[in-house]
């Protein structure tokens, strides 16, 4: 009996998960649907049939084999170590434990093998990280990554359904229900604040695409700064990239570079007007690449701008791929 739970599967991230986890045909005898303890007891429509919700505690007690968590940093905190100790492998979207070195850090098309019988827990990265990586390692593997200045355009639903409440309430005129998202009206705004300031006057977003990209590219000395800014876009995340390399590239060996990585779609004519868009990335599994040329203020540095929807591979897609990861590899049998 293979036993998948989704623990925050009334979430933004968690319908996602449910969905991908149907396009992907992720096999399983049993599924468990936790939410918080408001929502226990109600039920959940899913492929045509009606799941009963239950709290977190009742899906330990059913011993899931896989779960899969999308229910904020302090519930896989508090929880993802006693589902670990009943012999699940939690496959964590919060950033609860990504910089843990004894969680891998996983994006599968870069790290999979990070993953090993006996790790437990398993984080996924945030979604800016994720699909900054996808992009950049491919290049990093042929030129060596120096330094990545980075700002982001990310989308409000990365904040999950508080944030698009406040959205549709100011898109229709009205006042934001409590508790808002953000403290600016997000509808018709840029907001340069994702998540908490810490003490460098940097933001916690910001500070997590320097560390995970270290932890997943393999290098602690990368020199990384981010700027995140919060946008009215449904879609996906966009980000515009300057990086500088060690080695001297050419920018057909990027294009084919980039061409070649799964995963990775590179839509870039620009005399089309055709390169990514976050529309256009909505619902959408790859990470998209555009707007590629050479920082001519600068040797051998590149700017480039990637996209891709931050629900699916910034979170559920990705979280998914790690799952089935775990069954190719009998890690969890089917
Ligand atoms: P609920 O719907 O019962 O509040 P989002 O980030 O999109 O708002 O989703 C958060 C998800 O995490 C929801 O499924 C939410 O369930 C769930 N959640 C929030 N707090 C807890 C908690 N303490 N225990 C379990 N699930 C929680």
């Amino acid at each position: 009996m293979l036993k998948i739970a989704v623990v925050g599967a009334t979430g933004m991230v968690g319908q996602e998960m449910l969905m991908v986890m149907d396009e992907f045909q992720l096999p399983y005898d049993e599924l468990i649907l936790a939410a918080s303890a408001g929502s226990a007891g109600k039920k959940l429509s899913y492929k045509g049939k009606d799941h009963n919700l239950v709290t977190v505690e009742e899906a330990i007690r059913m011993k899931p084999d896989i779960a899969l968590f999308s229910a904020g940093g302090s519930t896989s905190l508090e929880y993802a170590p006693a589902f670990a100790a009943a012999g699940c492998y939690v496959i964590d979207n919060s950033s609860a434990w990504r910089m843990d070195s004894d969680c891998p850090l996983v994006v599968p098309e870069i790290n999979a093998d990070r993953i090993t019988q006996t790790s437990r827990i398993i984080a996924n990265p945030n979604c800016s990280t994720i699909q900054m990586v996808m992009a950049l390692h491919p290049l990093h593997r042929k030129f060596g990554v120096d330094r990545i200045v980075v700002s982001t355009y990310q989308s409000f639903t990365g904040t999950g359904m508080k944030a698009v409440r406040q959205y549709e309430a100011e898109k229709n005129g009205h006042p934001a229900p409590e508790p808002r998202a953000y403290n600016h009206p997000i509808f018709e705004n840029c907001i340069p604040q994702c998540d908490v300031f810490l003490d460098n006057l940097y933001t916690k977003e910001e500070m997590k695409l320097v560390h995970e990209t270290r932890k997943i590219l393999g290098d602690p000395s990368l020199r990384i700064t981010a700027t995140a800014v919060r946008v009215p876009v449904y879609g996906g995340h966009s980000e515009s990239v300057n990086v500088s390399f060690h080695k001297a590239f050419r920018l057909e060996e990027v294009r084919q570079l980039l061409s070649a990585a799964p995963g990775l779609i590179l839509l870039d004519e620009p005399s089309r007007s055709r390169y990514p868009t976050p529309l256009q990335a909505r619902g959408k599994n790859e990470v998209q690449v555009g707007r590629l040329r050479m920082d001519e203020s600068q040797e051998n540095a590149l700017n480039l701008w990637i996209v891709a929807d931050n629900l699916r591979k910034g979170a559920a897609t990705n979280a998914v791929q790690i799952a089935s990861y775990l069954l190719e590899k009998a890690y969890v049998k089917n």
